[in-house]
């Protein structure tokens, strides 16, 4: 496959090219298999039982794959059996939710994509990968690659945010993490991006609700990542729950036979969601379980996860001419060949001999340096963080102060929170002898409605220097199904932060969770914001040296913070209006009693909560300060084959040694559809001393600037765009270029 995306898209070590030796053992394989032994291996099983229960189906080659096994004692036997008990001896795959780390807990995905660094989250993949393959696990179903524009949607927290081209870059990296330099390494596995596709725009926010996505947002938007993922060479898919303008991705031969397989030429296979087959039914897609096999395998599913619709009724449905032999024998094949690739006909076994990995050293360093990359500090009025020697008593108060289990996050089944260390530990053990800490939760979890111990809370704030406050959300609050209608904080999280700002002493409010909350009300008392989403196993230490400065927040925003829910969707790539709202407009307040009926200068905006979120995608602060100057383009004229290099001074002026993570916007100006009014091209992470000035250079191809046009073709269209550089997605001078035939 060529490699047409970035560089930074696509590790072209990417898809294995097909290799004839092995797709001569698929067929050989292929052609002594009876036509049950082909539908076992497109069954997929959650462990169940004893190795008895399961030792029946295996034997009788009824199953290829098992998920939610973890024990590599059992994951052993049960090889045993399907290698040396079964007819075929094919061996099983086995998966896993392996999202954010197996055992070392990195932070969700959505904070890991707050780094804008996709080398760490490359690391971060490895790691996982090197953990779960240990105990025999070799697939995962992982990266999370949907677009969410909605924080109400509480799997926002497992996927990279609201912007396509971050998500196709960060998808991209934790394929290559998963996979490693080659599947058939023991310590790779195999990634699943999904779901695919469009499960992020569900409506309302509500998990699993239908999407409307027409075809050129979908082109635009949600299917990039998933390219992007192909390119890297991921090895299998997983759809998604929804229906899709009346259409339930497990039932898409548009997405998955037209884009996945003939458009992008994706040689793997494809898996549905838990039960999504079957599920066909309660959408009204499918009259019963046999009409679900029927529509899934017609749309091109190769494996069915847990719903046995396939075993059930798939050798009825050949028997009666419904669905044709060629059909399952091309999705036999596609399961096989990674099979093959994994190398798992030849070490089907988990190396039992091995010293244990899980929490080395280095992965919990690793682990640490993406809690600190993707803390984002969102204020910091008068110089309040770092804590300086200053500081002689400090008061910790807040729920998520030292809570092992809610700071992992979500989705996370392995990890165990005796491992964790928590900012409370870290704190303490930073502060040393010198400085005090007086600890007082004020409220024992997120939900807790009880203020009876804020009063402490309060008092303790009132004999400190600086009080550390810690609140968000605990890690069963987001994720699959659980999804808010409100994002303010929870509990009476807000009367505690009230309750010790009123003490007059300065507030650092640390938020630790699953999505971006409507903190506007807590960020106005505090002095410092830092915002962490669930930062896993070592949050606490990453989040003491950011406190202490010796570390410097980077992270920034991979979504847009909303002032209230009721602004959503609110997202910084949208199209304008043909009445474009002016940022500072919020006329409530400002109406007469009584006014006659006007329409207030007829602009797109809420009367109570004007235009602006309250936190823009790409922002986030540093301890230091960042200066942009001297913006040069390579040319202000260039041809669509052309190759656009901006170059721009990046200066710290500030005093501390820092990273910025410099972006590159572009607006497509006037064009055959309307397009959104910035998107991200292009960002590098660069890291200056006090004083120091260097000059960056983006490159970017001028292909890089089509999209799906009013004709869905994906084109390049001539005409003038604006371009910024800035460090995020609010800010810059616009510079203007122009594309010409
Ligand atoms: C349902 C979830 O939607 C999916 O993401 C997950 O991988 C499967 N369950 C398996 O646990």
């Amino acid at each position: 496959m060529a490699c047409l995306l970035p560089a930074v898209l696509a590790s072209c070590s990417g898809p294995e090219p097909k290799d004839k030796a092995l797709e001569a053992k698929v067929e050989k394989l292929l052609a002594r298999m009876t036509p049950e032994e082909k539908i076992g291996q497109m069954n997929q099983v959650s462990s169940y039982g004893n190795i008895e229960d399961m030792s029946g189906i295996i034997k009788k080659g009824e199953v290829g794959s098992i998920l939610n096994e973890v024990d590599p004692q059992r994951i052993s036997a049960l090889q045993h059996v399907a290698v040396e008990e079964s007819r075929l001896g094919i061996p099983l795959l086995i998966a896993r939710d392996v999202i954010h780390g197996f055992r070392t807990i990195f932070p969700i995905p959505l904070g890991q994509a707050a780094s804008f660094d996709p080398e760490l989250v490359e690391e971060g993949a490895r790691v996982a990968a090197i953990e779960a393959s240990s105990v025999g696990i070799r697939w995962t179903f992982a990266p999370m690659i949907d677009i969410a524009r909605d924080p109400r949607w509480g799997r926002i927290a497992e996927g990279c945010g609201e912007d396509t081209y971050l998500t196709s870059v960060m998808g991209a990296a934790m394929v290559r993490g998963f996979q490693g330099h080659a599947l058939s390494d023991p310590a790779s596995i195999a990634a699943c991006p999904k779901h695919f596709v469009g499960y992020g725009a569900a409506e309302g926010g509500r998990d699993y609700a239908s999407t409307f996505i027409p075809e050129r947002l979908m082109r635009n938007v949600y299917l990039p990542p998933f390219e992007a993922a192909a390119r890297a060479g991921a090895a299998t898919y997983m759809v998604s729950f929804n229906d899709n303008d009346g259409v339930p991705s497990t039932g898409n031969a548009f997405t998955l036979r037209q884009v996945l397989r003939d458009e992008w030429g994706f040689d793997g296979f494809v898996v549905t969601d838990w039960a999504s087959a079957t599920e066909m039914v309660a959408h009204g897609f499918a009259a019963d379980s046999k009409e679900a096999a029927l529509k899934a395998v017609q749309a091109g599913i190769d494996m069915e996860m847990v719903s046995y619709s396939f075993v059930r009724h798939l050798p009825e449905l050949i028997a009666e001419g419904k669905v044709k032999q060629s059909v399952i024998d091309n999705a036999v094949r596609n399961i096989l060949r990674i099979k093959y690739r994994l190398g798992l006909f030849d070490h089907p076994y988990p190396d039992g001999q091995q010293p244990s990995v899980m929490y080395a050293e280095a992965h919990l360093a690793a682990a640490k340096k993406a809690a600190v990359e993707s803390a984002i500090l969102l204020k910091n009025d008068k110089e309040t963080l770092p804590l300086t020697g200053k500081v002689k008593t400090i008061a910790i108060v807040g729920p998520l102060a030292d809570a092992p289990y809610e700071q992992l996050g979500t989705w996370v089944f392995d990890g165990e929170k005796t491992h964790t260390q928590t900012p409370l530990q870290a704190i303490r053990e930073t502060a040393g002898d010198k400085v005090q800490v007086i600890y007082e939760p004020g409220l024992a979890y997120s939900r807790d409605k009880n203020g009876a111990g804020i009063a402490r809370a309060a008092a303790a704030a009132a004999r400190a220097d600086v009080v550390l406050a810690f609140v968000g959300e605990e890690s069963i609050l987001s994720g699959e199904a659980h999804c808010l209608a409100d994002l303010n904080l929870v509990g009476a999280q807000s009367e505690l932060i009230a309750a010790v700002a009123r003490t007059g002493k300065p507030v650092v409010t640390v938020v630790m969770a699953g999505r971006p909350l409507t903190i506007g009300k807590e960020a106005d008392l505090s002095a410092a914001v830092l915002y962490n989403f669930h930062p896993g196993t070592m949050g606490g230490p990453a989040i003491a040296d950011l406190l202490f400065g010796k570390e410097v927040p980077s992270g920034k925003t991979p979504v847009t913070f909303p002032k209230t829910a009721g602004q959503i969707p609110v997202y910084y790539a949208h199209h304008n209006t043909g009445r474009p709202a002016t940022r500072t407009e919020t006329l409530i307040d400002r109406i007469p009693v009584d006014a006659g009926q006007t329409s207030l200068g007829n602009t797109s905006f809420y009367l109570d909560a004007g235009f602006d979120p309250l936190y823009p995608f790409g922002y986030g602060l540093s301890y230091t300060t960042f200066g942009y100057s001297n913006i040069r383009l390579s040319s202000s004229a260039l041809k669509k084959d052309d190759v656009l290099s901006v170059l721009f001074d990046l200066e710290n002026t500030g005093k501390y040694t820092a990273t910025e993570i410099a972006q590159l916007y572009v607006q497509d100006k006037v064009a055959s559809v309307a397009r959104p009014v910035k998107e991200l091209k292009r960002f590098t992470r660069v890291t200056l001393e006090p004083g120091e000035k260097k000059t960056v250079a983006f490159d970017l191809p001028v292909s890089e600037l089509a999209f799906w046009n009013i004709n869905m073709a994906k084109v390049v269209e001539p005409g003038e765009f604006g371009l910024w550089v800035a460090g995020d997605s609010q800010s810059g001078e616009e510079t203007v270029f122009k594309v010409i035939d």
